[in-house]
């Protein structure tokens, strides 16, 4: 994810900003730069992959300014390189911007700033719009031409700004990012986060939406958006800088899980514009490609699988075709029916897992159309992939996968939808009942974090279980797989999902008082057939966590704890189930003392067969 950081002062600036960087890293990114006021000139400094690089780039360079901007960039718009990293200048670098967020209105100002200004432009990226727009309302102001700036801009943005002319302020404006400023002697700072200030500063003050910052030497003055000065009070950070790049988190999965309404909201507003269009930026699929597939393939490892799971339910429901889902080791060895008419779909959070490289390599070889679903762009899966559809989770530091699964799980019910609809075999009124279905979850999502207490106090109850037994029923069997994998992994705890309706054929005679079963029960069609289920196990003396939507409270009687999902179409119950189980396993974990953020013999990115 995008860091930024700010120093104005006497001196220093370099070593305080790469400083700041470095306690950014853990966020991931993909490159990073600086830039400096020296001589009456910026001098900008930026390379792709580590901070290092960057280091090496300005170890000979005599820099000693007294302030400047720095950033790490995740990539967006525009692959990781050199040119598409920041800080962005002008045309002649007297202006130099650092972005976090989206500008949504980039291509429109970018044809706008080309066409009657004659800008050209040197990145691919949307921000470098932002240093151009400042540019052209520049007169010697840079706060007012900021101002301006932002009143022609749309989207999510952190932005800080320093010009050649005035090499003793910094100004920086906010709205839907966040941005800190560090209150220090004799200099000040600013930063996306606080882990960024705290080797300096302990005194912070929080820049809130819409208001614009500007910080020099001696004074940090913030103006809300009239133009008026705003006093606000100063925050005193009492945490460490470990806790601070967990934002307050005991552990990376429990912020990641609770970031998922934000990856989900972002996911839709990137690819489904405000009548409801699914917009494909980035896909050169035509209609007659995609009408001449006869064969979908899934692939993927670990938890991308189990969105494939979701996706291939989703898509032939929604798209009448027929999906096929392997895990990337197994469909490489099968000699799988793959041809032109094929259309592979690759999800991986990382983009570099080599078993799913290594599937979709051998589809691309026997003529597949290649689809990715990747969170990390510019990853090997992304590059070597016909068209890719980003998830917008932000970087995933844990090794558990929880984000990326619900942004994975959105992409599978966009691209169900879209290919629906071009196909012409979804009706218009169906398209729009699931978009709005798609379109709540977000706040639906807020609602199940409501419940961690609960799901804490269950999981103290449950931890100390051998065997866990995860039933469900249509998409609730795909969900049941990630929720049994993710205690698996990160809690140690035998556990195994399987279709309820399987229990019979053997499973069950695994059931005895010992044994805990998590029972899904959220499809209305399938209600009655798990509510048997259920009965089937208690019968034989295992104890049952339900979990239902809202209203099916009778699950009280049959089950010995239940978990309830606000009310949702049955399509969209995925997204919402999971939150729960991931909850859980979180904590029976922490009541284990594993070490959660970081399981044992796992890894992150696997990138060996
Ligand atoms: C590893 C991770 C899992 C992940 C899987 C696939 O096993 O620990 O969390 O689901 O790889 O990774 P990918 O990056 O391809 O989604």
């Amino acid at each position: 994810m995008c860091g930024i950081v700010g120093f104005v002062g006497e001196s220093h600036a370099k070593e305080r900003i790469v400083d700041g960087l470095k306690r950014l890293e853990y966020r991931g990114y993909d490159s990073a730069g600086i830039a400096l006021p020296i001589g009456g000139k910026i001098q900008i400094r930026k390379h792709v992959g580590e901070i290092r690089n960057l280091e090496q780039i300005i170890a000979d360079d005599n820099f000693d300014a007294p302030m400047g901007i720095g950033h790490t960039r995740w990539a967006t718009h525009g692959a990781p390189s050199d040119v598409n990293a920041h800080p962005h200048g002008n045309q002649d670098d007297s202006i130099a911007i650092v972005h976090n967020g989206i500008i949504e209105n980039y291509q429109e100002i970018r044809e706008w700033l080309a066409r009657e200004y004659g800008v050209q432009f040197k990145s691919e990226t949307d921000s470098e719009v932002i240093a151009h727009l400042i540019s052209i309302y520049y007169d010697g102001d840079l706060l007012s031409a900021v101002n301006k700036a932002v009143e022609d801009m749309r989207g999510a943005y952190a932005v800080c700004a320093i010009a050649a002319d005035e090499p003793d302020r910094i100004v920086a404006v906010r709205k839907d990012a966040p941005l800190v400023a560090g209150i220090g002697r004799g200099c000040n700072f600013i930063a996306s986060d606080i882990p960024a200030l705290l080797k300096y500063v302990r005194e912070v003050y929080f820049i809130e939406n819409n208001e614009t910052v500007v910080l020099t030497r001696d004074d940090i003055t913030i103006y809300n958006e009239k133009g008026n000065r705003v006093n606000r009070e100063v925050f005193h950070v009492s945490w460490d800088a470990d806790a601070a790049e967990k934002e307050g988190y005991d552990h990376f999965m429990i912020k990641e899980i609770h970031e998922q309404p934000k990856g989900i909201r972002e996911t839709l507003l990137r690819r489904v514009d405000e009548e409801g269009r699914i917009n494909l930026d980035g896909i050169a699929m035509t209609r007659e490609g995609l009408e001449s597939f006869n064969k979908v393939y899934i692939v993927a490892c670990g938890t991308a699988y189990h969105a494939g799971l979701v996706g291939k339910s989703v898509i032939e429901r929604l798209a009448k075709i027929p999906v096929e889902v392997d895990v990337a080791s197994e469909f490489r060895y099968r000699d799988p029916f793959v041809d032109e008419n094929t259309l592979f779909i690759a999800i991986s959070q990382s983009g570099e897992t080599l078993d799913t490289l290594a599937a979709l390599r051998e589809a691309k070889a026997k003529g597949a159309r290649i689809l990715s679903v990747v969170n990390v762009v510019g990853s090997s899966v992304a590059r070597e992939s016909d068209d890719v559809f980003y998830t917008w989770a932000g970087p995933e530091i844990a090794v558990a996968s929880t984000k990326a699964y619900t942004t994975q799980l959105i992409c599978m019910y966009l691209i169900a939808l879209y290919m629906g609809q071009t196909k012409g075999v979804l009706l218009q009124k169906e398209y729009d009942r699931i978009l709005n279905e798609l379109r709540a979850l977000p706040e639906k999502v807020e609602k199940i974090l409501t419940q961690e207490e609960q799901l804490a106090f269950l999981a103290k109850k449950y931890h100390h279980k051998e065997h866990v037994f995860f039933i469900g029923r249509g998409l609730d069997c795909g969900v049941s797989y990630e929720g049994s994998l993710k205690l698996k992994e990160i809690s140690y705890i035998h556990s195994f999902a399987i279709a309820a309706g399987e229990l019979k054929h053997g499973t069950i005679a695994l059931m005895d008082p010992d044994a805990l079963v998590v029972a899904l029960a959220t499809q209305d069609s399938l209600y009655e057939k798990m509510v048997s289920n259920i009965v089937e196990v208690t019968a034989r003396g295992a104890r049952v966590i339900g979990l239902a939507k809202d209203g099916r409270n009778e699950i009280e009687q049959i089950a010995d704890e239940a978990v309830y999902i606000p009310e949702c179409a049955d399509e969209v119950t995925p997204v919402l189930t999971v939150i729960p189980l991931q909850i859980f396993a979180y904590y029976v974990a922490k009541e284990r003392g594993c070490n959660i953020d970081k399981p044992k013999n796992l890894a992150k990115s696997v990138t060996v067969e």
